[in-house]
């Protein structure tokens, strides 16, 4: 799934951050640092560009989607799935009229094979092939919710969760901004975890209430978070994830992991240094690729 802040990203990177790509550790073979030679602008001499451009002709890097499709190859997941003529739109405008109807709240019982278990949301779950992961690695134990703008991806994971056979996931097409309370109000069981994950940027300032997490729905995922319960977010767009850590640092019933565990490691500006996840997500696996930083926050609710 390509986004377009992607390309916009793409087009500001600095030689550096280009060189960073060929150093992923996707690459069978990185260079040795003895090949290189940086000066303090990042200039790479023409021996050490011959040779990086050898390396990568000899060994191509792999398409973050073939990456993405490795890291979820447990699932097993067929992509011939047929769903219809109309194409998978890049973005939507979650103001537009046809996105302010607040979802419908299902019948849980139906929903799940046991309603009563604790309950992960994932706000804005893209394909839904992150959530499919864990919901399969925890049956019986955790029941799974995907909230999804972009009807046409709800469709298929929906097709995809039937394939697996998982009980304890389900996906809806949902503006979450307007959807979640009155979603998660009528659960039956705990909320234990609320993920945002990689929201869309929404860049402009005239844009900015577009982005998912709006006041409203901060209130909400709070109230609703039974004690001891947490919220995981992460962006690698440095502006996004400050406006998401902003508004959750100032929930006072809320704490940063790293002061609860001191095992969970930060850098010195307080993000966490891996993801917790045990798996990442689709933009987290193309922003990686592409050499990018992903700023994580993980908050616990006060018991
Ligand atoms: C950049 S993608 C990230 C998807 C996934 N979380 C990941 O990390 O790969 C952001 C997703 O949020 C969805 N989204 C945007 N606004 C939304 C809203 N108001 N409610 C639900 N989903 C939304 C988009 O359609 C898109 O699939």
């Amino acid at each position: 799934m390509a986004s377009s802040y992607c390309c916009s990203r793409l087009l500001l990177q600095s030689q550096s951050s280009r060189l960073m790509l060929r150093f992923s550790p996707f690459l069978a073979t990185p260079p040795t640092p003895s090949s290189l030679s940086f000066s303090s602008n990042c200039h790479v001499s023409s021996s050490a560009q011959a040779t990086l451009q050898q390396q990568h002709e000899q060994q191509p890097l792999p398409q973050s989607s073939q990456l993405v499709a490795l890291e979820y190859a447990d699932l097993n997941l067929s992509y011939n799935l047929d769903l219809g003529h109309v194409r998978i739109r890049q973005h939507v405008n979650p103001l537009s009229s046809s996105f302010s109807v607040p979802a419908q709240v299902p019948d849980w019982n139906h929903a799940f094979a046991d309603p009563t278990l604790p309950l992960m949301v994932d706000i804005g779950c893209g394909s839904g092939r992150f959530l499919m992961w864990l919901a399969k690695r925890t049956p019986k134990e955790r029941n799974f919710l995907g909230l999804e703008i972009r009807e046409r991806i709800v469709k298929r994971a929906e097709s995809w969760a039937k394939d697996l056979a998982l009980d304890n996931i389900l996906f809806l097409f949902a503006n979450a901004t307007i959807s979640f309370k009155q979603l998660v109000e009528s659960y039956p069981g705990p909320l234990v975890l609320v993920s945002v994950l990689c929201p869309d940027p929404h860049f402009k300032k005239k844009h900015h209430k577009r982005r998912v997490l709006q006041k409203p729905l901060v209130g909400a995922i709070v109230d609703n978070l039974m004690p001891g319960g947490q919220v995981f977010i992460q962006s690698d767009v440095i502006e996004m994830a400050l406006d998401m850590r902003n508004q959750f640092d100032e929930v006072k019933t809320l704490k940063h992991i790293e002061v609860l565990d001191p095992a969970m490691l930060c850098d010195s500006e307080g993000w966490l240094l891996s993801n917790p996840m045990a798996i990442r997500t689709e933009r987290e696996i193309h922003a990686e690729h592409e050499g990018a930083k992903i700023y994580r926050r993980l908050y616990q609710k006060q018991m």
